[in-house]
């Protein structure tokens, strides 16, 4: 059967692309294909982690477009031209604006790394969530999967998954933990139900 048809955007590491990326290769994730890597920035190791997985993986920046609308207009090119079905922001630093999310509706995931709606939106990203965290003396946090519309990290829930914080935690080791226990395993499985249930419908 066809296979739907998977972008991820991204900006640093990329170990939630690996992780997608291992997916697909154990077959966890069975119902969807990476075709198409995105970085907003030309040094990210994620593109390196796409070339050695032989995936086809692009540098576009902001600077490199002339603003944000050049921005936008180049990724909805990229993306249409590859008649891509899901969109999954994995890392990936940049607020997308409404003509964008609104362009694909329900078709844009993203990985959060805490409880939404605890520690996101706007300023709240990377090693930051884990800092805020860490300063309100939660127990608890996690990583969420959800949509992404015109609200940063205010889309619909998909999938969440709790994490213990630990005595003595820095932000660092909290980040690990929660990337091990949770983003890792929560991203590709949702990736999965999500192209499951595109290519059911298609
Ligand atoms: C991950 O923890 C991801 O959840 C977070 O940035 C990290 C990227 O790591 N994303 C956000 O904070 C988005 N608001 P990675 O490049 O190794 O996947």
């Amino acid at each position: 059967m066809a296979k739907a048809r998977i972008a991820v955007l991204v900006s640093g590491g990329g170990t939630n692309l690996q992780a997608l990326i291992d997916a697909e290769k154990s077959g966890k994730l069975k119902s969807g294909s990476i075709c198409l890597v995105i970085s907003n920035k030309k040094d990210a190791f994620a593109l390196q982690r796409a070339a050695n997985a032989g995936i086809e993986a692009l540098a576009i920046t902001r600077k490199s477009c002339g603003g944000q609308e050049g921005f936008e207009k180049k990724l909805i090119e990229e993306l249409d031209s590859r008649d891509i079905d899901l969109i999954i922001m994995a890392g990936f630093m940049s607020i997308l604006s409404e003509d964008f999310t609104r362009h694909y509706d329900h078709k844009i995931i993203n990985i959060h790394p805490s409880l939404i709606p605890s520690f996101c939106g706007k300023g709240f990203y990377g090693l930051l969530v884990h800092e805020a965290a860490l300063a309100k003396g939660v127990k608890v946090t996690g990583a969420t999967v959800h949509y992404v519309n015109e609200i940063p990290d205010g889309g619909e829930i998909i999938m969440q998954k709790a994490v213990e914080v630990k005595e003595g935690d820095t932000p660092e080791v909290l980040q690990k933990r929660v990337m091990e226990e949770a983003e890792w395993i929560i991203l590709p499985a949702a990736a999965e139900k999500i192209c499951a249930e595109i290519i059911g419908g298609k």
